[in-house]
């Protein structure tokens, strides 16, 4: 009987509860999905719809304008870019906000198919539009 394999077998499960809680796996956007250009034209009434959509489904975390401050934020211990500075989305694309916005990162859970394409591209429309600078 190989007595140390058995007692390095019960300690297992106690080095499995030791392991530092799973990292939120780094968002990976398809080359394909970050190349796509918002086909939707900016309209008052899609940029009033998604407005509308904001309100409900973003404005609790990433604020009513856009500054990333929403009411959710302090206690999901939250830090989200602030829209309403240009250089904040800079590096994005529209293909990778519109993926974001559908798939979700992380914390925020995606639109998926609660909302059509066109619609989630008017949201990438309004999400540029909170810059002021
Ligand atoms: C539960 C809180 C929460 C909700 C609700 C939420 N988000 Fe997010 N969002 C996040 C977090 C966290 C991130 C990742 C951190 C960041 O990029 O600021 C993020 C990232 C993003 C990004 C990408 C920014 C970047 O450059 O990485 C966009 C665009 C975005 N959200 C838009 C939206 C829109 C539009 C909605 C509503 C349809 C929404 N979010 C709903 C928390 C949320």
């Amino acid at each position: 009987m190989f007595k140390p394999f058995y007692v390095l077998l019960a300690l297992l499960p106690l080095a499995a509860t030791l392991q530092e809680p799973a990292p939120i796996p780094a968002l990976v956007i398809p080359p394909e999905a970050a190349a796509l250009v918002n086909p939707t034209k900016s309209t008052p009434q899609g940029l009033a719809m998604a407005r509308k959509m904001y309100g409900y489904d973003c404005a609790m975390c990433h604020g009513a304008n856009g500054n990333g401050k929403g009411e959710l934020v302090d206690s999901m211990k939250l830090t989200l870019k602030d829209y309403t500075d240009r250089a904040s989305l800079q590096s994005r694309t529209d293909g990778e906000l519109f993926y974001i916005i559908q798939k979700g990162s992380g914390p925020m859970t995606g639109e998926g198919d609660r909302q059509k394409p066109a619609e989630i591209w008017n949201m990438v429309t309004l999400v540029r539009s909170f810059a002021k600078n």
